[in-house]
């Protein structure tokens, strides 16, 4: 949970495997050479790929669920990576079998794809001006079910709302990959039915935030 005293250990490679430094340091390469963040995204598919395609590499406790979690359902997200200035962060989503997210947005260009089980995702699409920040009229754009080694792109304000449910009788394990300090900025939960958008900060399993 997120807390306002972060230390050393809370940043950084918190794992720190040559898979997860091969896709930071690819990452960071192409975002200093792209400036479109949809090509820069789509540069980085191969590397993503790699990691989601690699066996070995995520500690057995950043892949089981978190019964104290700050999302609820007792999913766990677990920082892998976390730049300190909040430019770029890795981490994993376990969510429990039949568990699913509340609808959320993530606020930042990025990669997400299922690691272990299967994910059904619905995508909305926000039919109002955006203009009042605390209610939004959503409509489902589209469903599509992610399995291992499968992901999708981020380019917010495109897809960037959804939830997230597992399909299979073991829980999900997603890697993100995503251009902010995910877990510890201020998002939003939406209500698809009353409209009501609430401000969260997920926090992460492992590891704390702090207000910048
Ligand atoms: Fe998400």
């Amino acid at each position: 949970m997120c807390d306002l005293g972060s230390q050393p250990g809370d940043f950084g490679f918190l794992v720190d495997v040559p898979e997860i430094r091969a896709l930071i340091f690819d990452t960071r390469r192409l975002t200093e050479e792209i400036d479109d963040p949809k090509a820069r995204v789509e540069a980085l598919r191969p590397a993503f790929s790699q990691l989601l395609a690699a066996d070995g590499w995520l500690p057995k406790e950043y892949g089981e669920p978190d019964l104290k979690s700050g999302m609820g359902g007792g999913i766990g997200q677990y920082a892998l990576y976390r730049a300190e200035n909040g430019s770029l962060c890795l981490f994993s989503l376990v969510i429990p079998a039949g568990a699913q997210t509340p609808i959320h947005d993530h606020l930042a260009w990025g990669l997400i794809g299922v690691y272990r089980g299967i994910q059904d995702e619905t995508i909305y699409h926000r039919t109002d001006d955006g203009s009042n920040e605390s209610h939004a009229k959503l409509d489902v754009a589209r469903r599509q079910t992610v399995k291992r080694g499968e992901f999708y792109s981020l380019l917010p304000p495109i897809d960037d709302i959804h939830y997230v449910k597992t399909a299979s009788d073991t829980p999900s394990v997603s890697i993100h990959l995503l251009a902010n300090d995910t877990a510890c900025v201020t998002r939003h939960r939406f209500d698809a039915v009353s409209g009501i958008v609430t401000p969260f900060r997920s926090g992460y399993s492992n590891a704390r935030c702090t207000d910048r």
